[in-house]
C-alpha cells in the first residue's frame, strides 16, 4: 500500500473513532438533560395566554389596579433612572425624558415624552416592559404609576399633587396628541 493510501485510512479511522465518540457523548448529554426549547406544539391555557399580554393601548383598558404619587416618583426616579437618564430627565447618556417643547418644527426637533409621544398611557406600557433598562418588568405597577407622575409632572402636563392611576392616566391629554397624521386621513 502506498503512503499515500495508508494515510487515507488512518484519516478515516481517526473519523469514524471521533464520530462515534462524539455520539455516546451526546447520547449521554441527552439521558440526563432533557432538552430545553421554546416549548412549541403545547397548548397553553387562556389564563397564561392572558397573563402575557402585557400590552397598553392608548385608551387605556389593559391598566392595572394601583396609584403613584409624583414624590414617590421621584424618589423612584433617583434610585432606578438619574444614572442613565440624568437630573429631571435629562443631560446623560439615555434618551432625553423631558422638554422639546415647541421644538419639533425646528431643524433639530427634539423628541421627549413631554414634546412627542401622544398618550400617556404608552408611558405605563414603556416603562414596565423595558425599564430600567438594566432589569426591566422589575417594577411594581404602584411604582410604575409614581414614575409616569413624576416624568409627566417634570413634563409639565400634570400638577405636583395629581396622584396616577388607572383613571387618571388615561383621562391625560398629551400636548403632541393631536401632532400625529391618522391612517384614515392619510387616504384622503
Ligand atoms: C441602564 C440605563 C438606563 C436606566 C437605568 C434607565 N433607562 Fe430608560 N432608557 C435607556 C435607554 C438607552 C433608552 C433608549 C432606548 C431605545 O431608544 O431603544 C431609554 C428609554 C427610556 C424611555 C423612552 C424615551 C423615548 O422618548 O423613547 C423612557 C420613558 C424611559 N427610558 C424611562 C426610564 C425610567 C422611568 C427609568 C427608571 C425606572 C429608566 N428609564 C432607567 C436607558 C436606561
Amino acid at each position: 500500500m502506498s503512503t499515500d493510501k495508508r494515510n487515507i485510512w488512518v484519516g478515516a479511522f481517526v473519523l469514524v473513532a471521533v464520530g462515534l465518540f462524539l455520539s455516546r457523548g451526546a447520547d449521554r448529554i441527552a439521558e440526563t438533560a432533557p432538552p430545553r426549547g421554546p416549548g412549541l406544539g403545547h397548548q397553553v391555557s387562556l389564563e397564561t395566554a392572558a397573563a402575557w399580554d402585557i400590552s397598553i393601548p392608548p385608551d387605556g383598558h389593559n391598566l392595572p389596579p394601583g396609584s403613584g404619587t409624583v414624590a414617590a416618583g421621584e424618589k423612584l426616579y433617583l434610585a432606578r433612572c438619574i444614572n442613565c437618564h440624568g437630573k429631571r430627565g435629562r443631560g446623560l447618556s439615555a434618551e432625553e425624558l423631558v422638554g422639546g417643547v415647541d421644538g419639533l418644527t425646528g431643524d433639530y426637533p427634539e423628541k421627549t415624552v413631554g414634546s412627542y409621544w401622544p398618550y400617556a398611557t404608552t408611558l405605563f406600557d414603556y416603562i414596565r416592559r423595558a425599564m430600567p433598562q438594566d432589569a426591566p418588568l422589575s417594577l411594581t405597577s404602584d411604582e410604575i404609576y409614581a414614575l409616569c407622575a413624576y416624568l409627566l409632572f417634570l413634563n409639565g402636563v400634570v400638577a405636583e399633587a395629581d396622584v396616577m392611576n388607572a383613571a387618571t392616566l388615561s383621562a391625560v391629554e398629551m400636548p403632541n396628541r393631536e401632532g400625529f397624521v391618522r391612517i384614515n386621513e392619510m387616504a384622503r
